[in-house]
């Protein structure tokens, strides 16, 4: 029976080691999250990297940690600190994940980056051609393995090979600054099946290949001499029962009134009946727009002073690829932030800011999105942000009121959000007060829309959507052979 090879640069499942013993957790971030649902459903093997380097693990511990990662049908790929440092916060996260967010300044073009980044797609892919057999769909993701689909097609001309790219690709101005750009369109290229999360990254990258590769390109199918490759859109939803099931087991043991974050606030926003709670969730990374989002939340109190004590941002930022300078600075900045604006505005009875730098389990993530008023996420840009499709999937109650970026991706499916341009203080600061103040009936009735929508479209869904035209890319083929 045919399978599907998932591959990615992480697993869902990371493993620390702590006092020789193996601790496991799930991995944060929307490609983990939301594929996670499929492959637990489904009969596949994942294949990506735990989290630990071949040095971090004692030889008495190898066999436990692939041993760990089968029992969720996962198989982990070795790599070193020098390929981690290279491949993954090198190439990686300092030349491709900036430049294909449009932070042209922060894009470092570093040719040992490249080399090892090579050498890292090139481990994925023989890991993938050592258990792939004919038959299997073969599933790359993302931007950490943009080599790979054309490393595995050399090898195995004939297998199914699709590819997903979770991030925005930037337009053909921004692309075609990068060195290795047609080595990179090219690796991408080795797949039947390149799919997107919105159609403006998928003309985009289709105007990348036709002016830079110089090939054929008609509506979304590329002509290589040899095969043809299908370029589409297909937005990744959410597992939106399980978020709901979530959110309704929580509120078994509280009520919409009393949840476990409002039950542990000091005495005095306890206390005070229009008290309103401003929710934010991210890594903590610069495309997420998080310094912005406490700079406009004080645009608003100072604006808005009659809100003062009785408003909280509520932010939570999961640490992410500290070893990056950039993401160092960020930290600095946002400490150095948060700290001014509370200094500035706190009172004997308030604060207006609680941050937590560090990862939380599911059941406190549920507790922040169902205990919250309005959800405020300003990314700068984002290839989708799935953290909006959560918070309103708990909306059991279907109250709330979610302030979405329209840079993010997940914006175009969300209409019924108050949408901002994250750069606009102004526009953020009258959508902060416009939905503080949104009667019950309208909050009501949007996220009825949203929540009809996003369930609708689930990740199930998405990741059925995108097989089946994995494997129709398939049938094409063998219709065009037979021609
Ligand atoms: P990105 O993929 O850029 O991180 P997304 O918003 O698309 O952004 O996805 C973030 C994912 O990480 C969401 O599915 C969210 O539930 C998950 N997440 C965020 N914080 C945590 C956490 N503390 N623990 C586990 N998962 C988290
Ligand atoms: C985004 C990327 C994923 C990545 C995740 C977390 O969602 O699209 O590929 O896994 O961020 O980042 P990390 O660098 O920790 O894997």
């Amino acid at each position: 029976m045919s399978k599907t090879i998932i591959i990615s640069n992480r697993l869902p499942l990371q493993i620390s080691i702590e006092d020789n013993n193996l601790e496991v957790t799930p991995s944060v971030g929307g490609l983990a999250t939301g594929l996670k649902s499929f492959h637990r459903d489904g009969d596949s093997i994942w294949i990506g990297w735990t989290g630990l380097t071949e040095e971090e693990i004692p030889e008495s511990l190898a066999q436990d940690v692939k041993k760990r990662a089968l029992e969720e049908a996962c198989v982990s790929v070795n790599l070193t600190a020098e390929e981690i440092e290279g491949f993954y916060y090198g190439f990686s996260n300092r030349t491709i994940w900036p430049l294909f967010h449009y932070f042209m300044e922060y894009t470092e073009a570093e040719l040992s980056f490249w080399e090892i980044y090579k050498k890292v797609n090139q481990k994925y892919a023989n890991e993938v051609l050592k258990h792939y057999q004919e038959g299997d769909q073969i599933w790359v993701h993302d931007y950490q393995l943009l080599l790979v689909p054309n490393m595995i097609r050399e090898k195995a001309p004939e297998a199914i090979i699709g590819f997903f790219n979770h991030i925005p690709f930037p337009s053909y101005e921004v692309f075609r600054t990068l060195p290795w750009r047609e080595e990179v369109l090219e690796g991408v290229l080795g797949a039947d099946l390149i799919g997107f999360h919105t159609y403006d990254y998928e003309r985009h990258f289709l105007s990348s290949v036709s002016r830079i590769l110089r090939l054929q390109v008609d509506f979304n199918e590329v002509t290589l001499p040899n095969r043809i490759v299908k370029v589409d859109s297909f937005p990744m939803g959410i597992d939106y029962e399980k978020f709901e099931q979530a959110a309704l087991n929580h509120f078994k043991n509280t009520s919409e009134e009393q949840s476990d974050l409002q039950n542990r606030l000091d005495h005095h926003l306890k206390t005070t009946p229009e008290a309103k709670l401003i929710l934010s969730i991210d890594r903590l990374d610069y495309t997420k727009g998080i310094a912005n989002r406490i700079r406009a939340f004080e645009y608003f109190l100072d604006r808005n002073p009659e809100y003062v004590e009785k408003v909280r941002l509520v932010m939570l930022a999961v640490p992410s690829r500290s070893n990056v300078p950039q993401y160092q600075r960020l930290k600095r900045e946002i400490d150095e932030l948060v700290g001014r604006i509370n200094g500035k505005f706190s009172t004997v009875n308030w604060t207006p800011i609680w941050y937590f730098y560090r990862s939380m389990p599911f059941e406190n993530l549920i507790d922040l999105y169902t205990s919250c008023d309005v959800a405020l996420l300003t990314p700068i840009r984002d290839g989708m942000n799935l953290v909006a499709k959560e918070f309103i999937a708990t909306r059991t109650y279907h109250t709330g009121v979610l302030i979405l970026s329209e840079m993010a991706g997940a914006s175009h499916e969300m209409n019924e959000a108050i949408l901002i341009n994250p750069n606009n203080f102004e526009q953020i600061s009258s959508a902060l007060k416009q939905a503080l103040e949104m009667p019950k009936e309208e909050q009501i009735q949007r996220n009825k829309m949203l929540q009809k929508r996003l369930k609708r479209y689930s990740v199930e869904k998405w990741a059925n959507d995108f097989i089946k035209a994995l494997k129709n890319t398939k049938d094409n083929r063998n219709d065009s052979q037979s021609i």
